[in-house]
């Protein structure tokens, strides 16, 4: 086994020249977009349309939407500035429900924005803006982090399913769940993955496929429902995939279809991981129950982009994830170290240390 350090060559989000800019993820595999931002609203935009999306990418991403917005209006008078900043914060936290990442990173804004009131709007906006870059900087540490403790679950020569894309392009930079897999290949492990698609979004197809086969990392692509068949037949050693909020009884919520996966999973006796940094912890919600579920728009099931596949006025439901019991979890990796079997005391004792 030898060490071969990955270099990913692109950025989910990036700060440039006084703007937001985000890779179009609904635009990928096909082209390589990055989108200006320099307003919450239009970052809200960009979360709710999916332009960027996965848990810890969307809270990097408000956390720079709030930086904007201090940063746009900081030549107002405080009143004004206040007023503006809380309706950004308003506007942010409307635009998706189910990741905690964005409340989490609205929190952290908050505080240092409390921190900061009796300076002046300038002051605080810069403050602001450090703050969004601390954040991004820590999520690609926390990732790293969570590589490491990952990539010690893995065996040399693992066969690896993952579910919706928990990468590079789900985060700062590096990935939960594809970064437990890079950190295991740089490690020089022989690690070969297989990528459900994931309807109806296909994040597994257009983006898990095109960023493993972008840094050159074994990928096969399967239909959501090849995956059990795989399972039976032992061509599956473990599944890792990431989480959009972890409840406190270690309960997971992540991409509709992980539970399945994760039943499945247990049937086959195959190791069930989810990696997700502790800012996916929400200490607050007792059970997975307790989470909130966001249901996407029903074109997301009837086709794709202009593609129509099914009846005109059909009854759809999109609930755009799900909730696996924490029974079902082998272990949760986070950047502080790996939770076997979790519930809720060793989660409580997981945050404490
Ligand atoms: O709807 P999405 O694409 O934002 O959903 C993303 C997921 O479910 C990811 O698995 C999750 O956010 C973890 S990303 C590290």
């Amino acid at each position: 086994m030898s060490a071969n350090k990955i270099k990913t060559g692109f950025e989910t989000l990036r700060w440039r020249d006084g703007r937001l800019e985000m890779i179009d993820q609904r635009a990928l595999p096909s082209e390589v977009n990055y989108l200006p931002y320099t307003s919450a609203a239009e970052t809200a935009a960009g979360i709710r349309d999916m332009v960027v999306r996965g848990a810890p990418a969307i809270g990097c991403a408000a956390a720079y939407g709030i930086a904007l917005e201090a940063l746009q209006l900081r030549k107002h008078s405080a009143e004004e500035f206040n007023a503006g900043l809380e309706a950004a914060f308003a506007t942010l936290a409307a635009s998706r429900p189910t990741a905690v990442n964005l409340f989490w990173a609205l929190e952290r804004m908050r505080e240092h924005w409390q921190s900061a009131a009796a300076a002046a709007p300038a002051t605080i906006a810069f403050r602001l803006l450090a703050a969004a870059q601390a954040i991004h900087k820590a999520d690609i540490a926390a990732n790293r982090r969570m590589g490491e403790f990952g990539a010690a679950l893995l065996a040399d020569g693992a066969r690896v399913l993952t579910h919706c894309n928990a990468g590079a392009l789900a985060t700062a930079g590096h990935g939960t769940a594809l970064g437990v897999i890079r950190s295991a290949v740089e490690a020089g492990k022989s690690i070969s993955v297989f990528a459900d698609e994931t309807r109806p979004f296909l994040q597994g197809a257009r983006l898990t496929a095109w960023e493993l086969m972008e840094d050159d990392i074994a990928v096969t692509l399967i239909a959501d429902n090849a995956a059990a068949f795989l399972m039976s037949r032992g061509e599956i050693d473990a599944v890792i995939v990431g989480a959009d909020r972890i409840a406190a009884n270690g309960d997971v919520a992540n991409k509709i279809g992980t539970y399945g996966v994760a039943v499945v999973a247990h049937r086959h006796g195959i190791p069930f991981y989810v990696a997700a940094p502790l800012s996916t912890i929400d200490a607050g919600i007792a059970s997975g129950a307790d989470i909130p579920i966001e249901e996407r728009n029903a074109s997301e099931v009837t086709g794709y982009g202009n593609l129509r596949w099914a009846p005109a006025g059909v009854n759809v439901r999109n609930p755009v994830f799900d909730v696996t019991p924490a029974e079902l979890v082998t272990a949760i990796i986070t950047e502080r170290g790996v939770i076997h079997a979790p519930d809720a005391s060793k989660l409580r004792s997981h945050l404490a240390a």
